[in-house]
């Protein structure tokens, strides 16, 4: 059996990291295909060099453009790798143009296709990820769900039950098999200056959020809120879609506000254990919040991680500067004794025994 497992950006390099490992460790014939949706050194190379990843085999150098550009660019250069390798099985995870694209070559060429983190919805149509998830989901052959909450959604939608596998999400893998890097490695609390529990992190890079100039103008303005009150730096390690609306829109930083380059997985990692409250509009870094019991404020209306907001790990703030001031008063008033929803951190482990079990050997 040969997989083929594709990926683009930074959270599917660092989700998908488990499973390659577990590829590896049981010496399967598989290969990376990278379509560089992502290609900046630290939103891509840092994470293979951190993570120990095996090199991606093909390289579709696909670059940024609009949705139709990097999506048909990556259909054509994925199409022509699967025509010359004929994988049994594509694997894709998350939400991505590079995850639809993936998905969507190698089911019209009849190759089996899995999917990692099925079954999240936001149910907002506008979200670009939104689309990505349901094609995904509806022409993948194994959906790997990583909560019963994401099963229902599926076969709520008419996905048959014999193709859902409840397996966890590879995030937990992912802060569990890096954690004891994270003490031994960064040094990054040193360099920024900062004392344990003595700052707060934020993160900002949705296209709802940060290209529209006056939602931003209101993000930054909660931040500012929270310096006045608090007193305590914010961290922002700034995307580079945000940092190139910000120009764009000419709009200035607040006081308080420390806004650096993004950062590797175990600096990264570092900042999310020892902050106060984490403030983002990221999927995985919801996730991350909750599995290392820091309180989070999700800077959007909307998430496909309701698991979060039901156990008290995350709240709802949407842009709204006052909502995102309040929301962080009312999160540091929490306590910290949440359950992880997410898994056991064995989910790449079980993903790939579920694939061996059912893709035929040939
Ligand atoms: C993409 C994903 C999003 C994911 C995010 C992870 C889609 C539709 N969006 O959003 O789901 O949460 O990645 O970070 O697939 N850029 C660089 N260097 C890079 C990559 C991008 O400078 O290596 C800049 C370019 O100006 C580009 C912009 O960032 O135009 C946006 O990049 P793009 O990959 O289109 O979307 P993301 O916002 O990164
Ligand atoms: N991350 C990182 N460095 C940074 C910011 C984020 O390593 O400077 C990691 C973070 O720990 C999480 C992932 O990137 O695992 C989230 O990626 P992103 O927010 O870009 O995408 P999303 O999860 O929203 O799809």
């Amino acid at each position: 059996m040969k997989i083929c497992i594709i990926l683009g950006t930074r959270p599917e390099i660092i989700k998908m990291a488990p499973i390659i490992r577990e590829c590896q460790r049981k010496n399967l014939n598989f290969f990376i295909l990278h379509t560089n949706q992502h290609y900046s050194e630290n939103l891509d190379k840092i994470f293979f060099k951190e993570l120990e990843l095996l090199k991606s085999r093909y390289n579709l150098n696909v670059g940024s453009g609009t949705h139709a550009e990097e999506t048909g660019k990556m259909l054509f250069g994925i199409e022509k790798v699967l025509f010359k390798e004929r994988p049994n099985l594509v694997l894709v995870e998350g939400d991505t143009n590079s995850v639809l694209a993936g998905a969507l070559a190698a089911t019209k060429l009849h190759i089996k296709v899995g999917h990692v983190e099925a079954g999240l919805r936001s149910y907002f149509r506008e979200m670009p990820e939104e689309i990505n998830r349901i094609l995904t989901d509806h022409c993948s052959d194994l959906l790997f769900a990583p909560t019963e909450k994401a099963k229902e959604i599926l076969i709520g939608e008419g996905v048959s039950e014999e193709k859902i596998f409840v397996t966890g999400n590879t995030i937990v893998d992912a802060v569990y098999q890096n954690l004891e890097l994270v003490k031994r490695k960064s040094k990054i609390l040193g360099k920024l200056n900062l004392q344990n529990g003595k700052y707060f992190l934020v993160t900002a890079h949705r296209p709802e959020n940060v290209d529209k100039k006056e939602i931003l103008r209101r993000i930054l303005r909660g931040l500012g809120l929270i310096y006045k009150k608090f007193h305590l730096p914010i961290i922002y390690p700034i995307h580079p879609r945000t940092k190139k609306m910000i120009k764009k829109f000419k709009l200035r930083f607040p006081k308080g506000l420390k806004v650096i380059q993004p950062i590797g997985y175990l600096d990264f990692l570092e900042l999310e254990v020892n902050t106060k409250l984490i403030l983002t509009d990221s999927g995985g870094i919801q996730e991350e919040a909750c599995i290392l019991r820091v309180p989070c404020v999700t800077l959007r209306d909307n998430t496909e991680r309701p698991e979060t907001l039901e156990i008290g790990s995350n709240i709802l703030a949407g842009a709204n500067s006052k909502k995102i001031l309040e929301s962080v008063s009312k999160m540091l008033k929490k306590k910290r004794n949440w359950r992880n929803p997410f898994g056991d951190g064995k989910s790449g482990e079980r993903i790939v025994n579920i694939i061996l079990s059912k893709i035929k050997h040939v």
